[in-house]
This record gives C-alpha cells, structure tokens and sequence, in this order.
C-alpha cells in the first residue's frame, strides 16, 4: 500500500457521506473512495448476519479498489460486523460508534439520550459500551423509519419531524441535556433537531472524531499523502446516483459511478 492510494469509506447508503465530508475537510489532499449500498439499505433492521456479510462485500470492493485504509461510516456495520472485519483484513480499518464518553463529560443532569438504529441498540458492542457508565442515565432511543425517510429525500420534511418529535419527547421529560446522534445519517437531521430540542440540549455526532482518528491512524502508518492538490473524490451507489448526489455539494471534484 502506498501514500498515494485513496481512503475508502462506506455505509448502507447516503448517511456516511456526513463522516466522508469530515473526513475530506481535515485531509483534503487524500483521495476518497465513498461506497453506498443503497439497494440493501436499511442495514438497521437485518440481522447481525445480513450485515456482516454486506460489510465484507463492501470492504472486498474498496480493496480492490486499492484502498489503503477503510473507514466503516455506518454505525449499524460497526457495531455488528468490525471484528469479521479485523479477522479477514489485514488493511487498517475504522470503525463508528455512538459518541458516548464526550456525551457523558458534557451532560450537567447526568442524562444523556442516545438515537440510533436497532441494529446498533441491540448489538453486543453497544451494550458492552453502557455498562462503562454506570453513573449516567442513558436513554436509548430506536430511530424506526428514520433511514428509510432520509434514503427516500424526505429529510426535511412534517412526517420526519413528526418522528422525531414522538422519540424525543419522552427523552426530553426524563431530563436528557446531551443528545447522541448514533447514526452517520442523523447527522442530515440537525435543523429539525436543533428547533425541536432547543439550545439547552447539546447534539453530539461522530464525523469530526473519526476524521481525526483517520488522520493518526494513517500518521502512525507513514501513510498521509503528501500531494498539495485536492485529491479526488469518488462516489459509488447501487442504485439510480440523484439521491447521492442530492446531498453532496461538491462541483468537480466529485464524480458519481455505480458498483
Ligand atoms: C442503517 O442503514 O440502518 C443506518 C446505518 C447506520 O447505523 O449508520
């Protein structure tokens, strides 16, 4: 693997384009290799076995794509399928997990709410992650239908803030002050949030942490391009390319493809 070689990155669908652009503000010299799976997505609602099997697919075509490092921009994916991951690929792989610990140093009512997909609720991953907070509450908040809304264009929409407004106000009747955005698609939910929470809830997501992790990891390796131009940023999706496009702003430098 060389210097020279793209970072790859992927999810079930569009939701991992919020780390993606974490990712090319911090490095904006390295080359990208974003996949969405938008045919299998929700990877939310499958099994652990369903979505560890998408997962290895997914990294067996950023490495023939010559990634040098993968990113898992999906939080479902991580929490269920990083260990098969580790143990197949020798390549340096990051994960995405729910924002807990800088959730847990910034919340004042020791309440903090978490929003994420069952997959990753339910994982053994997450629920090993709890029990490291004992002095905390922890709400935890399946988002049902969330991927599918903001997979379909409906982000900013009165259904999608219906949703919200129906998981949120309980955590906001126990107290919740620090909100945990635990999928790399709520990230595209923030304006609503922001009006339904107010400004004394804080929202907390992953892009900026995985960003810098990204940039020690391949620090660490010898591996951060040193080119001074911007690197080129490639967008793949098994299906039809507007949605993807839809949320990317990004004129020439990026270009679109199918897989
Ligand atoms: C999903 O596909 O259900 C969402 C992916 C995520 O957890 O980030």
């Amino acid at each position: 693997m060389t210097k020279n070689n793209p970072i790859g990155l992927f999810d079930s669908g569009i939701g991992g384009t919020t780390i993606w652009r974490e990712v090319h503000k911090l490095l904006p010299n390295e080359d990208t290799i974003f996949i969405g799976d938008q045919l299998n997505a929700p990877y939310g609602i499958k099994t652990q076995s369903e979505i560890i099997a998408l997962s290895l697919k997914n990294v067996e075509c950023l490495l023939q794509l010559n990634c040098k490092l993968i990113i898992i921009a999906c939080n479902t994916a991580t929490t269920n399928a990083i260990k098969e991951i580790r143990q197949q690929f020798q390549v340096p792989i990051i994960g995405i997990e729910p924002a807990i610990k800088p959730a847990t140093s910034l919340t004042k009512t020791s309440t903090i709410g978490v929003l994420a997909t069952k997959g990753t609720i339910t994982s053994d991953l997450f629920s090993s992650k709890l029990k490291l907070y004992p002095n905390v509450k922890i709400i935890e908040q399946i988002g049902y239908n969330i991927v599918n809304l903001i997979e379909s264009g409906k982000t900013n929409t009165p259904e999608m803030r219906a949703l919200l407004k129906e998981y949120l106000d309980p955590m906001i009747a126990q107290g919740m002050d620090t909100l945990v955005l635990g999928c790399t698609h709520y990230p595209y939910l923030k304006p609503i949030l922001t009006e339904l929470l107010g400004d004394s809830i804080t929202i907390i997501d992953s892009g900026k942490a995985v960003a810098k992790q990204t940039k020690n990891v391949l620090q660490d390796l010898d591996l951060l391009n040193n080119k001074t131009s911007i690197g080129k940023c490639l967008f793949y999706t098994n299906t039809d390319t507007t949605i993807l496009q839809s949320f990317l702003d990004d004129g020439d430098i990026a270009e679109y493809k199918n897989f």
